[in-house]
């Protein structure tokens, strides 16, 4: 009724989508009006924006009982005592479960479960918030009540965290999240630096923050028959059900985990968190349903973080601005009991080539729960500080920010001298340059004044990791000639529903309109999880694949060409067919499950983009704002433009944010973060971010990365915008930021 017509009222807006791809030469393509490469509208989008689409928190079957944690205030120290009378004598508490009811838990490969240590298992607190009791209760309001009702005494000692803590090697080995190698060397890094004719060596830091994705974690847990079914919000569902089966000492096909929407993650839904499996030990405990909603404050603590990164890089150039030697040494704080690392130098590794190269990759043990990836992983604090670093040398140098970038442009992967799987770089920075209007730039700073505020522009390179999972899809074909399609994967807001359909839509010669697509369930066909940036080039690969098949089958029905769509139904009622299915699969190189830029090929595979800004900065009241920004991408080829701005714009107001606004500040004294809710952390609100934000990506088919042209997207648009801009404000300003967030009183005279 009325609320559908609004939404279609409002659904076309005019992003430019002529000047949305681009062909090498900055020429704008023409988009198909259907299939592969057209604006095709988001086919979940009326579900999302009317409520139709049900999360996991919204989902009540009768008899469930609300859990909620009772969590540490201390970050470090002992329990004593919990005493639950209170509590159970609460109205409508219905059990409290404690560290003494839990069941020895077995292991969990570390991921799929984010951390190695289970709360609850033993009487140990190793960070605040950590879960130390859970009230069940007929309603929420009951729990929340009831909790509140616990009384637990905690022997407390003085935490440890990222600035007291000492600085140490990760442990590699069994650690599932080394990437790399942590020191990679060539050369003579010092001799170098010092041969060098203009050199700058700083350090660079970008704070913890915490994803605040905007569906808080929630989790329901039910037992039937012996058999586990979960709605989740999670990122990997088949991740949920492997962490859970190594926990819970289960056939993994004994857990069926079901998730249809995910309003967000940004990593904090990747991997498994405690309190998915203290509902299944629950649920299994009280033989109800068990669902347990994280609180706000509870997303800060409970299922992990981006870490704080301190860099310190070093660069040295020739007078051409040639990089003769590159240090990049990072630090990042993990938990004490898994060694995350955070690769801030990842980035550096293959952007720009240098005969002597030194990084060091290290970690600072504190009383905090373990990290975990979060948009944009390694690249996304790590590119701030490299890109802030050749910035800086740029004036060192005295040479044009952009040309000392094409200087040092990488024609192969300096990592591997691999050759890259394709590479447009060069085109995006042209392109980026054109539209911003960098050929007019003056090298000098302070150079542009408007009245009460100085302008200046700024750029920095991005590049992000392409990760590649295997992957299987379905594509059916019905008796009534409706097409659907099949794949586990995940749909966390990028698109899924949309591209996956025209991909299929494109194989078949059929229109993608109408095309279902099921997805969100074990039980379909296995894919991985819905990070780094891998669904599109992974499950689409795997999807193209499937529609292939049932082409062929169609046209071995109807011998040997393809029919009208039409008449699909007619020729299925005649062969006796219910339904025609066709199955596909991505295979990676000796049948891995994973691939992480094409180190298992002969070709490294990234994304990379070139971000320029314009900044204004009004000293006298130390406001700086974004003007523009033109953000131009080399990426694979681009499946919906209209989806892939999206994901980027919303990169770039997420970088936004790192640089101006966010950081989760701890109180070194009790190892908790100051501000536990969205009313205390500075997010990026319309009123931020400028209307100009012109994304565009160059036209590009990747031979190798997948079958059907691709790479990935989703992480890259984060990546560099906070060196753009930091770079920006120093053009205009003469201030040059090393810490983020860039403060008021960093910029007021
Ligand atoms: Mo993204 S941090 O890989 O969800």
């Amino acid at each position: 009724m009325t609320v559908e017509a609004k939404v279609r009222d409002v659904h076309h807006v005019d992003v430019g989508v002529n000047r949305l791809i681009v062909t090498p030469d900055g020429a704008a393509v023409d988009l198909p009006a259907t299939g592969i490469g057209s604006t095709e509208r988001r086919h979940d989008g009326d579900d999302k924006v009317t409520g139709a689409a049900k999360y996991a928190g919204e989902e009540l079957p009768s008899g469930t009982l609300h859990g909620v944690m009772v969590t540490s205030p201390v970050a470090r120290g002992s329990i004593a005592s919990i005493d639950t009378a209170a509590a159970l004598a609460a109205p409508g508490v219905v059990r409290v479960i404690t560290p003494d009811d839990m069941p020895d838990l077995g292991a969990a490969s570390v991921p799929p479960a984010a951390q190695s240590y289970m709360p609850m298992a033993d009487l140990t607190v190793r960070y605040e918030g950590q879960p130390v009791a859970i009230v069940l209760a007929e309603t929420l309001e009951q729990a929340e009540a009831g909790a509140a009702l616990v009384d637990v005494r905690i022997d407390a000692r003085d935490p440890v965290v990222f600035e007291t803590a000492e600085t140490v090697v990760p442990e590699t080995e069994g650690n599932g999240y080394v990437l790399g190698a942590l020191d990679p060397a060539r050369g003579d890094f010092e001799a170098g630096f010092a041969g060098a004719a203009a050199t700058v060596d700083q350090v660079y830091v970008a704070p913890t923050r915490h994803h605040n994705m905007m569906e808080p974690s929630a989790t329901l847990a039910e037992w039937r028959g012996g058999e586990l079914h979960m709605h989740d919000s999670t990122q990997w569902t088949y991740g949920v059900r492997y962490a859970l089966s190594g926990m819970l000492g289960m056939e993994p096909g004994q857990i069926h985990v079901r998730c249809p929407f995910t309003g967000g993650g940004f990593g904090a839904k990747g991997y498994v968190w405690p309190h998915q499996v203290l509902a299944a030990v629950a649920a299994r405990d009280v033989r109800r349903p068990v669902k347990i909603a994280l609180t706000r404050a509870q997303c800060y603590t409970d299922t992990g973080y981006q870490p704080v990164v301190r860099s310190r890089v070093a660069l040295g150039a020739d007078a051409d601005g040639k990089l003769v030697a590159v240090a990049h040494d990072t630090e990042s704080v993990s938990s004490q009991f898994d060694d995350y690392i955070e690769f801030g130098n990842a980035g550096t590794r293959s952007l720009y080539p240098t005969p002597n190269l030194a990084l060091t990759t290290r970690i600072r043990k504190a009383d905090v729960g373990t990290p975990t990836a979060m948009r944009a992983p390694h690249e996304g604090p790590g590119m701030f500080a490299l890109e802030s670093a050749m910035d800086e040398l740029s004036y060192e140098l005295g040479m044009d920010p952009l040309e000392l970038r094409l200087a040092n442009y990488a024609e192969v992967d300096p990592a591997n001298e691999k050759p890259f799987s394709s590479n447009r770089l060069r085109e995006a920075y042209a392109e980026g340059a054109r539209r911003i209007g960098w050929a007019d730039r003056p090298m000098e700073v302070r150079a542009r004044r408007e009245g009460s505020r100085l302008i200046g522009t700024g750029m920095a390179s991005a590049i992000m990791s392409t990760f590649r999972f295997a992957a299987a899809a379905r594509v059916c074909l019905t008796a009534d000639g409706a097409v659907r399609v099949e794949a586990g994967t995940q749909e966390i807001g990028t698109g899924t529903r949309t591209i996956f359909p025209q991909i299929a839509a494109e194989r078949l010669g059929i229109d993608a309109e109408g095309i279902e697509m099921v997805l969100g369930r074990t039980g379909l066909p296995e894919t991985g999880g819905t990070f780094g940036s891998s669904s599109t080039i992974s499950v689409g690969s795997a999807v193209a694949g499937a529609a292939d098949t049932l082409r062929n089958r169609i046209a071995g029905l109807a011998g040997g060409t393809v029919p009208p769509r039409d008449q699909w139904p007619d020729l299925l009622r005649r062969n006796g067919v219910s339904e025609l299915v066709g199955e596909g699969g991505f295979q990676l190189p000796g049948d891995a499950p994973f691939d992480a830029h094409g180190c298992a090929g002969d070709h490294s595979m990234h994304t990379w983009g070139a971000v320029f800004v314009e900044m204004e900065v009004d000293e006298a009241l130390g406001l700086a704002r974004m003007r523009r920004c033109v953000a131009c991408y080399s990426a694979g080829r681009i499946l919906n433009p209209v989806t892939a701005r999206s994901q980027m714009i919303g990169g770039i107001i997420w970088g936004y944010g790192r640089v101006m606004l966010e950081e989760s500040a701890m109180d070194p004294r009790y190892g908790r973060y100051l501000s536990q809710n969205l009313s205390g952390v500075h997010l990026p609100v319309n009123a931020d971010i400028p209307q100009d934000i012109d994304v565009a990506f160059i036209e590009e088919h990747d031979p190798y990365a997948s079958a059907i042209g691709v790479r990935g997207i989703g992480e890259l648009g984060e990546v560099g915008v906070a060196a753009a801009i930091a770079n920006g404000i120093h053009h205009a300003t003469g201030r040059r930021a090393r810490e983020l967030p860039i403060k008021f009183e960093a910029l007021m005279s």
